[in-house]
């Protein structure tokens, strides 16, 4: 019990009257800002269940929905999350749902629009999602660039948010918060994010994240020294680049 989120800016606000209005939500954002850590959040927050599915190429609609088995003789029915979370009135987090098949889009149209209607294929059977019941979607836009979308009749039917790397006093707390590290280091290792984040000739696939950030405050904070800690949680998570290493440890070692 007790999830801990630092609210950034406004989203616990809208997912409240989202969840109030029975809109669904999509987070978009990079890896590791939090995304995950806010929807655990606002369900402990509206007192529901959390439901999650990690979305990959190989997600199907029957995945979500729940498919016939076949055990000793005989054939039975088992749910899938998504039939669970509609009969638990729980929250359904979808999580990088782009990636999922394309079934999974006509199947929840149907339930993140105002009809709220999950079809089963197990006789032409329709359940209707009570009041608790709500989608949550996550996406990370430009991720494996140009792979994956999400088609703008889907995204429409959202409420969104965009999370990111949070602004500097805000990150300081949060790796204060998170693992106990001393407000003074966790300046330091935000003031360092701050150069990474700044210097686009880096080339890295995705920057420098809060989970990353959380990750070297961990080591520092049971005793690691800083330059070990960044070096193993910050640069070699980073990059497999010898010059980029050296580079972003040399910001490492002006910065402690
Ligand atoms: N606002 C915040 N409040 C508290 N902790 C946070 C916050 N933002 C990030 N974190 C920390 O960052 C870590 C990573 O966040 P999370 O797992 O939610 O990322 P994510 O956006 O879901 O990433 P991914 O897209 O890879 O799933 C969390 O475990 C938590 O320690
Ligand atoms: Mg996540």
């Amino acid at each position: 019990m007790g999830v801990w989120y630092r609210p950034v800016g406004d989203e616990v606000s809208v997912f409240e009257r989202s969840f109030s209005q029975r809109l669904p939500v999509l987070l978009k954002g990079p890896t590791g800002c939090g995304k995950t850590r806010f929807v655990e959040f606002m369900a402990e927050r509206l007192s529901r269940p959390l439901i999650t599915v990690a979305c990959n190429d190989e997600t199907s609609a029957a995945d979500l929905v729940g498919r016939w088995l076949v055990r000793g003789g005989d054939t039975v029915w088992q749910d899938g999350p998504a039939t669970r979370a509609v009969k638990q009135g729980a929250l359904l987090y979808l999580d990088e749902v782009a990636e999922a098949r394309e079934d999974v889009v006509v199947l929840l149209h149907p339930l993140t629009d105002h009809r709220r209607r999950l079809f089963l294929d197990r006789n032409d059977e329709v359940l209707d999602a009570p009041e608790g019941f709500m989608v949550v979607a996550s996406f990370n836009p430009g991720y494996r660039r140009g792979l994956k979308e999400l088609k703008p009749s889907t995204r429409q039917r959202f409420v969104s948010l965009q999370f990111g790397y949070p602004p500097e006093d805000v990150e300081v707390e949060v790796l204060h918060g998170e693992t106990g590290l001393d407000v003074k280091q966790a300046k330091r290792l935000v003031a360092w994010a701050t150069k990474v984040r700044g210097q686009d000739s880096l080339a890295l696939a995705e920057t420098v994240s809060t989970r990353l950030l959380v990750m070297a405050a961990r080591l520092m904070s049971a005793g690691l020294p800083p330059r070990v800690a960044c070096g193993a949680a910050l640069v070699q998570p980073l990059t497999d680049d010898v010059a980029t290493a050296r580079a972003l440890q040399d910001l490492v070692d002006m910065s402690f």
